[in-house]
């Protein structure tokens, strides 16, 4: 029972929290000020003594010294007239002795010894590399995500590090996009959920502490739509699904507590994300109350320069909002960009800008005193340099219980796609025959953003099942290349089928195989986005080889990837589907566990599997149509040459070793007011006969709305673990912040009418109970 309240309340919070902010229009008879009370900012109030001191500070500083504090530059920039200088923020630097040289340097001969903020992008680990982000939310497990900041946290501090460019919170529904890997997938519910536990885990109760760092929030905002799923590239929406879709998790994020946020690369509705007053400083300064800073992304401002760029020295150009660079530096400074990474037009043209009355010192000092407050919250006075001999001492790093937390949240976060005839788990006392590309690989299992994780830290797949069955065998079939762009769109990609007969030999002289199938880690993350979401190459026909060899043995796939990937033959082909992501640092030994059954697994999908890249974009969440999909007519909205309106596997699917049924849907209202709320609960029963976990899901359906409203949406999900025929009844409980909606003026209201809700285990779930919401 203490799990159960325990997991609600962080889900709970982190969506009320997602809510707060936008003005509230109840299109009832509540009151503003009591719309107010329930959404009231989540924040901590700003210190005292901190805003003083800031102040202090701040009335000392020319104009020179504060377009120094909102410089942020990389570590190949940095050098010792910067830190002289009083730069605010260096990123990327990680050599301890070097920070502690910048800090000393910016410490003590600086004018006013103002200390530098170090950031690195520990996005899932920092030496220990945990699953990726996309793997990690399939856990449904907010203490995964934990885990992971909280460890990647305490290993950044340790070399000097003060923040961290993480959690990534971008929803998408775009599986070309190479950066899907890094967020939570497709729900904004989730991703709130998981944004929300890393930041907690990040930054704790106080980011001051030793072990701690500030989180940045990233990419502010909508960067996870980008048209055709090319990164960078522009996104145009309404004002409802940014605030319904997009919105959310950043919210979150930043009423757990983070203090910094990440604007993006992208423009949207033609609005480059660090130019946008809207967002930047109306609804995240404004309306959430947000009293940190807001670094840009990596020459996000000269981006939005035309070009060519009249100012050519000063990086990309592109968006076409500013025709040279002191109108890049003031617009992005103006719209609410506090800090400027690696191009550097507010510091180089801040004193011609302020004299042209094209800046106004006000909004200097605003900036300024946020990147200060900042640095004081994060005890950077009074701690500004790092332990060396603690930094260097290889024992801070990827210690055996890190390595556990890894390998745990490993086995968490892979999802069973497939399991025909209980293929899998496989028989440890039978000889087993790893084949695949990816079978044998260290670097592929760090997945990207490794941090500072090294190859050689990784346990490879056959390393780990090696480990259950020495007699096992390794065979690639075909080999996949490290190659990234250009030479990329030429590699040779499991392009030969020269491998497939030894590949085959090992198949028939084992009893099971293991076939490891996926991408390389190049493949995904930033700039990676592919046109194609098959397996790459012939590891299809790898698959198909090795089947038609030995038809009758257990053969399991396990893919590693970071997107969603088009498997509709592999699912033809493979008795058995594990789908493992990156798995990070403990890859090869989460995978024996539960291939081999000591872990059964219990992850389920975060984002949406397509049949075909056609589908795209194709996710549960999506609006109703008047002519909803029906494949075997005309005049709706289906495929022609598609005989399924489904994805081939659906948000929230996964399954486990034993079976489940969720039962006894029941809510405890049927009609209440609009600030009323309303219990659900649900039985979930262990009806197999091993001991596993089910995730229990509760989704929402507004059916009649001024604006149409999501065929479901997810608003609540509990782990929960069973031994056989054991059942537990999970509580959920619903209200205004989960049945109401924003709407195309940015007005949160809630609506008179039915609301649906479903109860299950996937987002087909069936179980369905109503209740009104009365004026
Ligand atoms: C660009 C990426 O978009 C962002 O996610 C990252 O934090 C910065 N580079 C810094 O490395």
């Amino acid at each position: 029972m203490k799990r159960i309240l325990s997991t609600t309340t962080i889900a709970t919070s982190a969506i009320l929290a997602t809510l707060v902010g936008g003005s509230v229009v109840a299109a009832t008879t509540v009151s503003q000020s009591s719309d107010e009370q329930a959404l009231a900012p989540a924040r901590t109030p700003a210190s005292r003594s901190i805003e003083q001191k800031v102040d202090v500070l701040l009335a000392k500083m020319t104009t020179k010294e504060k377009l120094e504090q909102v410089q942020l530059l990389s570590d190949g920039q940095i050098n010792d007239a910067e830190a002289k200088n009083g730069v605010g923020g260096v990123f990327s630097l990680t050599d301890p002795a070097q920070i502690n040289h910048y800090q000393h340097v910016a410490v003590d001969d600086s004018r006013l010894h103002i200390p530098i903020l170090f950031a690195y992008d520990t996005i899932h680990g920092y030496r220990t590399i945990f699953p990726v982000p996309l793997g990690t939310a399939s856990s449904f497990d907010p203490d995964v995500a934990k885990s992971d900041a909280t460890i990647g946290a305490r290993e950044s501090a340790t070399v000097g590090l003060k923040q961290i460019y993480s959690p990534m919170v971008d929803v998408s529904h775009e599986p070309r996009w190479g950066r899907i890997v890094e967020g939570a997938g497709e729900d904004p519910y989730l991703g709130s959920v998981m944004g929300a536990a890393r930041v907690k885990g990040a930054q704790g109760d106080s980011y001051s502490d030793r072990d701690k760092v500030v989180s940045s929030v990233k990419h502010y905002v909508a960067y996870g739509q980008p048209e055709g799923g090319r990164d960078y590239n522009t996104t145009d929406m309404s004002e409802a699904r940014l605030r319904n879709m997009y919105l959310p998790p950043f919210k979150a994020a930043i009423d757990a507590g983070a203090d910094t946020v990440m604007c993006s690369f992208n423009s949207l509705n033609g609005v480059p994300g660090c130019a946008n007053k809207y967002t930047e400083t109306q609804i995240l300064k404004k309306q959430w109350g947000f009293d940190g800073f807001v670094e840009s992304d990596y020459t996000a401002v000269s981006e939005t320069r035309a070009c060519p760029p009249r100012t050519p020295d000063e990086g990309p150009c592109g968006h076409g909002t500013a025709a040279d660079g002191p109108q890049a530096g003031a617009n992005a400074l103006m719209a609410g960009t506090d800090s400027e990474m690696v191009s550097t037009n507010i510091r180089d043209y801040g004193q011609q800008l302020l004299q042209q009355h094209r800046i106004t010192m006000s909004r200097l000092d605003d900036a300024v005193r946020r990147i200060l407050r900042v640095k004081y919250r994060a005890g950077l006075f009074a701690h500004p340099y790092v332990n060396q001999a603690k930094a260097t001492d290889p024992a801070s790093f990827l210690t055996a219980d890190d390595r556990k937390a890894a390998r745990k949240a490993a086995g968490e976060s892979m999802v069973l796609l497939k399991n025909s005839s209980s293929t899998l788990p496989l028989d440890k006392s039978k000889k087993t025959a790893v084949i695949g590309p990816l079978g044998d690989s260290k670097h592929d299992m760090l997945g990207p953003w490794w941090g500072r994780g090294q190859d050689s830290d990784a346990v490879s797949l056959y390393d780990g099942i090696k480990a259950v069955d020495p007699s096992a065998t390794y065979t690639p079939g075909c080999t996949m290349s490290h190659a990234e762009p250009p030479e990329a769109a030429t590699a040779d990609d499991c392009s030969t089928t020269t491998g497939f007969a030894d590949a085959v030999a090992a198949a028939q002289s084992a009893d099971q195989i293991v076939l490891a199938l996926g991408e390389t880690r190049e493949m995904s993350a930033e700039a990676e986005a592919r046109s194609t979401i098959d397996l790459p190459g012939k590891q299809q026909e790898l698959l198909d080889a090795v089947k038609q060899a030995v038809p009758d043995k257990p053969i399991a796939v396990v893919l590693f990837n970071g997107r969603p990937l088009t498997l509709s033959k592999v699912d033809e082909t493979a008795p058995a589907i594990l789908e493992a992501w990156f798995p990070g640092v403990e890859a090869g030994n989460a995978v024996a566990d539960v291939v081999f059954g000591d872990v059964n697994p219990s992850g389920k999908l975060p984002v949406t599997f397509p049949r075909t890249l056609g589908q795209v974009p194709i996710y549960y969440n999506h609006e109703p149509t008047g002519r909803p999909c029906d494949a075997t007519q005309k005049y709706n909205s289906r495929y022609r040459d598609l005989n399924s309106c489904d994805p081939l596997y659906e948000f929230g699917y996964g399954l486990s070793y034993t079976t489940f049924s969720v039962s006894d849907f029941s809510i405890d209202q049927s009609r209440i007011g609009p600030d009323g709320k309303v219990h659900a609960t649900m039985t979930v029963t262990n009806t197999g006969s091993r001991a596993g976990t089910d995730v229990a899901q509760l989704y929402l359906h507004d059916p009649v709305a001024s604006i149409s409203q999501p065929v479901r949406r997810l608003r609540g999900f509990e782990r929960v673990t069973l031994d056989p025929g054991q059942s537990r009844t999970i509580h959920f409980t619903v209200d205004r912040t989960d049945f109401g909606f924003y709407d195309n003026r940015g007005k949160f209201v809630v609506e008179p009418g039915t609301i649906e809700l479903y109860a299950g285990d996937s987002s087909k779930a069936s179980l369905r109970q109503t209740f009104t919401v009365t004026r």
